[in-house]
């Protein structure tokens, strides 16, 4: 099996209907609205985000979250992944009544918990909803920044990219930069390639969520290649969400082609009917990448992993040691 890395999952999009039924019994809440014959519901972009909100309300104690993280982890090295990069929602814990440390520090335990059984490796990302606004946003990087959890190395932002101008964030991935945290930002995915420029010049990030539809602009998809600008695919959420009609327009290969750093993601995954391992396939069977393809992708999320020198190094040896055993 070719091992995997994952840099681009949203912790409370990642919770199964089964978790979230038994969440629902748990704090006694109807989830008709978001979930029927055992699969989440919804019709458009709009209704997703709900109900991810909704889903994601149904998370309230420390334990709950610390058992998300672990599901989740554990379920990916299952996969065969050998790194997971989750991001998080402090504004959507406080929604839901928990205090954005406790939040965090449970999530911190989870991670532990799934590499102790496992040895999968995890850090953490904290991200700010852009359609909360430029304030909440700030808010969070400065949370991120102040929190001292030793596992967040990371900054971004996530939500509705059709909100607001991505310049008026800038000052929150300000304070993330100068602390030392990597950045990432969701452009491109309902917004067109302007969006990945404008996120390319104003907040200067190491990584894009998505960034597919920089295709749109053949300059600019020169760019990314260039800077090495990593893009956080996502492809199968791409194709549900209607980003793309079809895998046939969906512009990985091209991507590839051109030369620009690419991931495979899985999103929010059981929304997307996916898995970190159904991602791969797909790159397989559907885009027609073989193994070696497939390795350069999980050694490019290695690379472009927010972790020390030292963490990058063992697990570039450990995909190496997989890499020859299987
Ligand atoms: N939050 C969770 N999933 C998302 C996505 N695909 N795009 C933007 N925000 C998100
Ligand atoms: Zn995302």
């Amino acid at each position: 099996m070719v091992p995997k890395a994952e840099i681009h999952c949203h912790i409370e999009g990642a919770a199964s209907p089964a978790l979230i039924m038994t969440q629902a019994r748990k704090y006694g809440v109807d989830t008709s609205d978001f979930l029927r014959d055992g699969a989440y519901h919804w019709t458009d972009f709009t209704s997703f985000l709900a109900a991810y909100d909704a889903a994601a309300s149904l998370f309230r104690s420390e334990e709950d979250y610390a058992l998300l993280a672990e599901d989740y982890l554990t379920s990916l090295a299952r996969e065969g992944a050998i790194y997971s990069e989750i991001l998080i929602s402090p504004d959507h814990a406080e929604r839901a009544g928990l205090s954005r440390i406790a939040y965090t520090n449970a999530l911190g335990e989870g991670i532990a918990r799934a590499q102790a059984a496992t040895g999968i490796t995890g850090r953490i990302v904290v991200t700010g909803v852009r359609h909360f606004g430029a304030a909440a946003v700030e808010d969070a990087a400065r949370f991120a920044v102040a929190c001292g959890h030793p596992l967040v190395t990371g900054f971004g932002m996530a939500g509705d990219e059709r909100f607001g101008n991505v310049r008026d964030f800038a000052p929150a991935f300000d304070i993330a930069r100068e602390a030392g945290l990597g950045l990432t930002v969701h452009a491109g995915e309902f917004g067109g390639w302007e969006s990945v420029e404008a996120a390319l010049n104003h907040i200067r990030p190491a990584r894009i969520g998505h960034g597919v539809r920089a295709i749109e602009n053949p300059d600019l998809v020169r760019r990314l290649a260039d800077e090495g600008t990593v893009l956080e695919v996502c492809p199968v959420s791409n194709i549900v969400l209607k980003v793309f009609p079809d895998f046939a327009r969906h512009p990985l290969p091209a991507l590839v082609e051109a030369g620009c750093r690419v991931t495979l993601n899985s999103d929010d995954p059981p929304h997307f009917h996916t898995s970190i391992g159904n991602e791969y396939e797909v790159a397989q069977e559907v885009f027609g990448f073989d193994d070696a393809a497939l390795a350069a992708f999980t050694r490019t999320a290695i690379e472009a992993a927010f972790i020390d020198a030292a963490t990058r190094a063992a697990l570039l040896e450990a995909m190496g040691d997989k890499t020859v055993a299987q």
